[in-house]
């Protein structure tokens, strides 16, 4: 049975995760989420190119065959590193949800929203133009979205959730965009409140994209799975929280220090 080795900067992954449980249910997964150290999106290159190799090699020693970088902030910015250290193939949430994103798009018009490093680092702005010649892109760093979807402040009516969306989605829909990667992996759980502001665009889940290509690349995977869950900070809030990002508990999430 495969094993693959998901991390993430804390509990936000998860979304990348049930992605993944969702297209190959009989995979076995190790998911580390740093979260002693969350956020990386406001994170120098540098450092999180550091937190990206230290989760690596803990979860290469469990034996994975594969490695999911769940963050699109690493993704964004750790990937050559990643694949130069490791002598397993290393996916990342950007090229997937550019390739997605590309094909999508009718005008060639694509936004994309992620943390200030992700957009910073123009790791999709590169990845749209590679996939789609003469594409125009249109990024913004959206950073109080990962705090409301971590208080799980995410109902489109709500009031605060409306105007921080409106504020944050106003130039896409000034620059007419008509289709937009959620460059995140919070932002799933906010698809509500950002179609609401943008109701003709396409939204692109990075974590669908990486699901899709992890199964492409193992193929189906049958019989009862095994999942471990690590965290670099006490479980409470990860084992609180999981749910929300995942879909189902996580009952068990043991802690190391890495
Ligand atoms: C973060 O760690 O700041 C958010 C995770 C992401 O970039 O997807």
């Amino acid at each position: 049975m495969a094993r693959i080795g998901i991390f993430d900067s804390g509990v936000g992954g998860l979304t990348v995760q049930k992605a993944i449980f969702a297209r190959l249910p009989g995979l076995d997964t190790v998911y580390l989420g740093d979260t002693a150290r969350v956020p990386y999106g406001s994170k120098s290159a540098e450092v999180v190119t550091q937190y990206s190799l230290r989760n690596a090699r803990f979860l290469v020693a469990r034996e994975i065959e594969l490695l999911v970088v769940a963050c699109n902030t690493a993704s964004a910015v750790a990937l050559p590193a990643l694949r130069e250290a490791l002598a397993i193939p290393v996916l990342g949430v950007v090229e997937p949800g550019a390739r997605v994103a590309a094909r999508a798009s009718r005008t060639g018009r694509v936004g994309v929203i992620g943390t200030a490093g992700t957009i910073a680092s123009g790791a999709y702005q590169r990845a749209i133009a590679a996939a789609r010649p003469g594409a125009e892109v249109v990024a913004a760093a959206c950073p109080l979205f990962v705090p409301l979807a971590e208080e799980g402040w995410t109902d489109p009516e709500d009031e605060v959730v409306r105007l921080v969306a409106r504020r944050y989605l106003a130039p896409f829909r000034e620059a007419a965009v008509d289709t937009l990667v959620l460059g995140c992996t919070h932002y799933p759980l906010l698809r509500g409140a950002i179609a609401r502001e943008l109701p003709e665009v396409t939204l692109v889940d990075s974590g669908d994209a990486i699901a899709a290509e992890v199964a492409e690349r193992l193929g189906a995977a049958g019989g009862p799975a095994q999942h471990r869950f690590f965290v670099t900070d006490t479980p409470a809030r990860f084992l609180t929280v999981a749910e929300r990002f995942l879909g189902r508990a996580v009952e068990r999430a043991e802690q190391v220090d890495i």
